[in-house]
């Protein structure tokens, strides 16, 4: 008899109305919050495409269908980043924003803790700029 398999990620969060609902919260909190303002300035005035293509990326790399490769191919993540200034500020803006989310749409602890660690690697591996340290002016 074959083991029962081990839910997905995807699952575990609770399917496809969850993890819209997740790049939704991401997107309405990056637009809301001041602590996520320089993260929000590296997107342009609208977020609807982004929040499609986000929306079709993780349901995939959560383990759910593979929307947005099936669309787009390959996500080349690192190359389609690079048109944007990614530095440590801008990257730790991302996680505590998804963070923020995955809180709020009621992921399981374990679940949150597991996704956040995955999350940072592939977000460090988007860094592609010193951020931009504001210099205090001169008196
Ligand atoms: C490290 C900080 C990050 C910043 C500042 C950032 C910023 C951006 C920006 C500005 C866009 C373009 C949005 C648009 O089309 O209007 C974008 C697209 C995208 N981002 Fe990120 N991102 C980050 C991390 C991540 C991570 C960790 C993931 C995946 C887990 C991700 C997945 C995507 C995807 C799938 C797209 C759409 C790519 C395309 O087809 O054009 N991003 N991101």
């Amino acid at each position: 008899m074959n083991a029962p398999k081990d839910p997905t990620p995807y699952e575990r969060l609770g399917g496809d109305a969850v993890v819209r609902a997740l790049v939704d919260r991401f997107y309405d909190l990056m637009d809301l919050e001041p602590q996520y303002t320089e993260l929000r300035r590296t997107h342009g005035s609208e977020l609807a495409h982004a929040r499609d293509k986000l929306y079709w990326f993780l349901s995939g790399w959560l383990g759910g269908p593979d929307h947005y490769i099936e669309r787009f191919g390959h996500p080349r993540l690192r190359a389609r980043h690079l048109p944007f200034a990614i530095g440590v500020r801008e990257r730790d803006q991302w996680l505590a924003c998804m963070n923020q989310a995955m809180v709020e749409c009621g992921a399981d602890e374990d679940l949150r803790v597991r996704l956040l660690q995955a999350f940072f690697q592939t977000a460090d591996w988007l860094v592609n700029r010193d951020s931009v340290v504001e210099k205090p002016s001169r008196a």
